[in-house]
């Protein structure tokens, strides 16, 4: 296994839009092992291949206190939702950044597992949140753009003036 390097915002690869994958295979569960020991290791709770620079449509999530309940989401197609509810969010590709954005309170999820396997979630809470999170990434959508345009500006120069001075 490896840990991968994330993308920092704003890189522009973050905005590229992945490619359905059209087959699980080998290289698609060395990829998601790669990227569950990324996120362990980060640490966080979501992790989206295209944060890893790799523009496939894969997610991978781990909600749970004890951090040994992955769940894999290839291809993954929300069917459902309904509610709404605020919730304060964070990124691993926006260090140090915590925004409270809104989202669907409930969401159905359809996708594969690393096995090729078609299954359906129903989730809510902080699940919900990192599904709908992880999944605009896959579209080339970071968090911070629910934001106002004044906000994604100072969060931009904050992030740009961090990683001057760690150079
Ligand atoms: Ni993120």
């Amino acid at each position: 296994m490896a840990i991968l390097k994330i993308l920092q915002y704003p890189d522009e690869r973050l905005h590229k839009v992945a490619k359905s994958v059209a087959r699980v295979d080998e290289s698609t569960r060395k990829l998601v092992r790669n990227m569950a020991e990324t996120m362990y290791a980060a640490p966080g709770v979501g992790l989206a291949a295209t944060q890893v620079d790799v523009h496939e449509r894969i997610i991978v999530v781990d909600v749970s206190d004890t951090h040994d309940q992955l769940q894999v989401f290839i291809n993954p197609e929300i069917i459902a939702s309904s509610g709404s509810s605020d919730y304060e969010e964070g990124c691993l590709s926006v260090p140090g950044i915590y925004e409270t954005v809104c989202r669907a309170e409930k969401v159905t999820v359809r996708a594969l597992n690393e096995k090729g396997e078609p299954f359906t979630l129903d989730a809510e809470g902080l699940l919900a949140v990192c599904i709908q999170h992880e999944m605009d990434h896959l579209v080339g959508k970071v968090f911070v753009e629910y934001l106002s345009q004044l906000k994604q500006t100072r969060i931009r120069a904050k992030l740009k003036k961090r990683l001057r001075e760690t150079m």
